[in-house]
Order: C-alpha cells, then sequence, then structure tokens
C-alpha cells in the first residue's frame, strides 16, 4: 500500500487529501492525539481521532511504540506546534507494544540516562536523541563519498583480515579455526599456524593503510572507508574495540599536501551536515544545553553545538610542529603547577589527551594540526626528516575529541624504510609486498586515518564514543 514519510508529509501542503503514513507510536494523548515517527525526521505527525467513532478494542491498542498505519486527511493543524495533522479515518495496526515488560519505557517520553540506554541499544535508536545522532552518522558518511568522488578519489576496499601489524602496536585481535583446548602444536610445543585456517597467523585489520598504500600508487588517490579494530584495553570514551575509518592515500603528496587535504575534507563534510541536518543538529543542541546546566560552569562549552561547527568550518586549523607545542606545555600553568597527570619535562614525551586538549582548548582555542613529532614515539612507516629524529608526521586534534586524525607522509626510500624495520624488529617476510612498492617506481606519498565515530561525536556533540555507533565493542561488551 501506498504511504508517505512523515517527513514528506510534514512538508506538503495540506488540502485534505488522502494519505496513509506508517510508524510507531510515541505518544497517545486524551484518546485523541497520536503522535507518530518513521524515523524519516525528528518530528512527529499529529494524527487526531474521533475516538467516539472508534472500536474500543482497537482504541486499546494504541499504545506507546505500537506500530501502525493510519489513512486519513491530511489537513492544516488545529493546535499550535505543528503545521499539518492527519483527521484519521482508518488505522491498522501491524504489531503491539507489549505493556507488560518494563523496556517499554525507553519509548515513552520519560529522560533516561544514556548509560542506561546502551544496555537497549537495540530500542534507543527510537528515542528522538538516537534517532538524531544515527541519521547524522548516515549524512556525514554520504558527505565523506562525496568528497572523495568529486575530487578524483576511488575508493578502495581493503582486507579485514590481514597477517599483517598496520600500526606495529601489537593490539591485534586474532583471526583464527583452530580449536582452542587442544591446537595442533610444532616441534617446540608452540602453535603451529601453518595448519590454521590461512596457513598463517592472521588477525582483523588495525588500519588499511599499507593496502591503501599499494593502490594508491596506481590509482593516484584512493580513500578507504571501513570498520577497524583494536584489542587495545582502553576502556575511556574516545576508544572502541570496533571502530570506522576513513583513510585517505595520496602518491606524490606531501606533508604539507596532505594537512591540506585533511583540513579542507574535515571542513567539507562538516559543512554538509550543518547545511542538512539542521533540525537534528538544533535538536542535539538543545539537548547538549540540557545537560550542561546541571555542570559548574568551567564544564560547560563556550560554544553551542552549531555555532561551534561553524566556527570550525570557517576558520583555518592552527600548524604547530611537536617541538613548538612541548615548549608551550613544558610552560604551561597546569604543567608548572603539576596539575598534569603526566608532567612534561623532556623533548620526546609522548602526547596525553589532558595535553592534546589543554593546547586546542585553552592554548589555541581552534582545532590543531601538530607535526614532525619524534621519530621513536611514531609508526615505522612516517618518513624520517633531515634532522635524523623527527617524522613527518600529523595529527589533528580537535576540541572536547583530542585526536581525530592520524596521518604522515609514508617512507619511500627502500634503504631508510629497511632500516626502521630492522631496528624495530619487523621481519621483511611479513612486509616483503611494502617493500616492493618501494621497488619499482617509488614516490613521495601521503595520508591520513580520521576516526569516523569521533567525527561523529563531535558532529553531534555527544560526550560518549559509545553513544555514537549502533553497536558499540568496548572490553567486556560485545552485546547484540
Ligand atoms: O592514529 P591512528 O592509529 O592512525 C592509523 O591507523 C594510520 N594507519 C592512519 C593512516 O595514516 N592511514 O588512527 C587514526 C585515527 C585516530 O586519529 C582516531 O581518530 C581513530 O583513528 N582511532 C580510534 N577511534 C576509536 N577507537 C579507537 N580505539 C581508535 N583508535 C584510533
Ligand atoms: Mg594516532
Amino acid at each position: 500500500m501506498h504511504s508517505t514519510s512523515v517527513k514528506e508529509l510534514l512538508s506538503t501542503p495540506p488540502a485534505s487529501q488522502e494519505v496513509t503514513v506508517n510508524g510507531w507510536v510515541k505518544t497517545f494523548r486524551s484518546n485523541r492525539f497520536i503522535n507518530i515517527n518513521d524515523g524519516s525526521i525528528i518530528h512527529n505527525i499529529q494524527c487526531v481521532v474521533d475516538f467516539e467513532s472508534l472500536d474500543q478494542h482497537l482504541l486499546k491498542q494504541i499504545t506507546v511504540g505500537a506500530a501502525l498505519r493510519v489513512t486519513g486527511k491530511l489537513v492544516e493543524s488545529q493546535g499550535s506546534g505543528q503545521a499539518v495533522e492527519i483527521q484519521v479515518t482508518d488505522i491498522f495496526v501491524h504489531g503491539l507494544a507489549d505493556t507488560e515488560d518494563v523496556k517499554l519505557t525507553v519509548l515513552s517520553p520519560k529522560k533516561h540516562s544514556l548509560e542506561f540506554l546502551r544496555e537497549q541499544a537495540h530500542l534507543r535508536v527510537r528515542t528522538n536523541t538516537f534517532g538524531a545522532i544515527m541519521r547524522v552518522r548516515s549524512a556525514l558518511s554520504f558527505a565523506i563519498h562525496q568528497y572523495f568522488q568529486q575530487n578524483g578519489f576511488y575508493y578502495f576496499h581493503a582486507p579485514i583480515v590481514t597477517g599483517s601489524d598496520a600500526e606495529g602496536a601489537g593490539e591485534m585481535f586474532r583471526v583464527t579455526t583452530l580449536d582452542p583446548k587442544k591446537p595442533p602444536l610444532t616441534e617446540e610445543g608452540d602453535v603451529n599456524y601453518k595448519d590454521d585456517f590461512f596457513g598463517k597467523e592472521t588477525n582483523l585489520t588495525v588500519s588499511g593503510q599499507l593496502e591503501a598504500e599499494a593502490y594508491a600508487m596506481a590509482l593516484g588517490k584512493v580513500y578507504t572507508f571501513g570498520p577497524t579494530f583494536r584489542a587495545e584495553n582502553s576502556n575511556t570514551s574516545r576508544h572502541l574495540a570496533e571502530f570506522w575509518m576513513i583513510e585517505p592515500e595520496v602518491a606524490f603528496n606531501d606533508l604539507d599536501d596532505n594537512m591540506d587535504l585533511a583540513e579542507d575534507f574535515i571542513k567539507n563534510v562538516i559543512s554538509y551536515v550543518l547545511e542538512n541536518c539542521k533540525e537534528d543538529l538544533q535538536f542535539l543542541e538543545k539537548r547538549l544545553l540540557d545537560e550542561e546546566k546541571t555542570k559548574p560552569q568551567i564544564e560547560r562549552s563556550e560554544m553551542a553545538l552549531i555555532e561551534k561547527l561553524e566556527f570550525v568550518s570557517q576558520n583555518t586549523f592552527k600548524r604547530v610542529s611537536y617541538t613548538e607545542a612541548i615548549d608551550i606545555l613544558r610552560n604551561s600553568k597546569p604543567n608548572k603547577k603539576k596539575k598534569f597527570k603526566y608532567l612534561i619535562n623532556e623533548w620526546g614525551a609522548d602526547l596525553q589527551s589532558e595535553h592534546e586538549r589543554y593546547l586546542v582548548e585553552k592554548h589555541f582555542k581552534c582545532p590543531v594540526i601538530l607535526f614532525d613529532y619524534p621519530a621513536k614515539i611514531k609508526a615505522f612507516y612516517m618518513r624520517l626528516n633531515e634532522d635524523g629524529k623527527t617524522v613527518r608526521a600529523m595529527d589533528i586534534l580537535f576540541p572536547g575529541i583530542g585526536e581525530i586524525v592520524g596521518g604522515s607522509q609514508r617512507e619511500e626510500r627502500l634503504d631508510v624504510l629497511k632500516e626502521k624495520m630492522e631496528t624495530l624488529g619487523i621481519p621483511e617476510e611479513e612486509l616483503w609486498w611494502y617493500l616492493d612498492l618501494r621497488k619499482f617506481g617509488t614516490a613521495e606519498h601521503s595520508g591520513f586515518g580520521l576516526g569516523f565515530e569521533r567525527l561523529v561525536l563531535f558532529a553531534t556533540g555527544m560526550g560518549n564514543i559509545r553513544d555514537v555507533i549502533p553497536f558499540p565493542r568496548t572490553p567486556q561488551n560485545a552485546e547484540f
């Protein structure tokens, strides 16, 4: 049966035309006003029933959460709050809502804690907040593909199962079909992965970068957008064990080109949601304001959500070298007064999120791109600078988020790369194909990785990464 979405109905001029809408009951007041939402938009459509003429049995079935098909006339609304409403002529109940089950409370207009809703992740998306977040998430995904497709990039699908540790950090999930109780053993008594499904040790990918480099060295400009996995035991509001990453890789780009690309890309996708997700952003902005009312003044954001997004899309990111950043941090108040958990004493220290947030939120008060990090604290594939101790790395730091992007110019010189791998104990046999790329027409090239959920966090003003992915995977949690 032909039906119209709530989104479409709300922008249709009312002329008493017959319309049909499917959706779930949000509220039912005075046995007369049914508010229906179908997920197409944050707003509901009001359906007005004449309960005297409605079958009593049917009336009882209209409860919060039930799925209905409503037919009626689209008319100008009598009440305030909405332009149009439906004068109901027919109701069909697709499915009842179990009023005995306490989980039904998720669907009621009552406010719930985000922690509680996380446990009901299959139902939370029916709330206004999660509906808005997930629509923004979808729009951002589209904007990302659109940006790259319009700028001459090819979408490249990196493998999910790999034999390499792209970040060299060893935080991988093993992929195996061996029986954990009695795996085949080598003569030395180690597990014999030659007998495993792939005939070698394999893991879920931590990054599609290395494979993307191979494709950039043929197609020129490529990007990945897919799930990546990290078995790091970080129980923070910024880390997931399964997250989505966008990784562009461009042949012949140096680090400056890479920074330009990242900045332009982020501004572009944020502008896209500002233009295309107005109502959801307005709702999320209000939600954030309400949430922050309960917090002390100093913990509240200086800008409202939309203003913050506009600020980022219109202002130049500050580019600062690691060395400059260390000077700033060393001389900062929280460092001198020993307020940082990790004090910055010397060049070479790895930056913690408290430092990143100080630079962005207190010192520069805008997004910051840090570049030229010490080689020691960065991955093996980054291009070594002339000074012999820093690499052409860059991280983009965002207010309220910390690191949102990590990238670099890649080491394209075979001898330098081999030497680096040797010092780090990365066997050449494992990455023979990666080394090959430096043998056949090597060239400077660069890329970066943007953590998609961190971008969604920023765009929605949410505080915990578990609330911007449908079914979060974190240590000790893989429900659903
Ligand atoms: O800085 P990372 O580890 O860089 C790489 O993986 C490179 N291979 C990317 C590249 O150059 N192609 O990760 C990139 C981004 C981080 O800046 C962060 O936004 C996100 O991925 N990220 C995570 N997001 C959620 N949960 C986690 N556990 C994350 N780890 C990294
Ligand atoms: Mg990083």
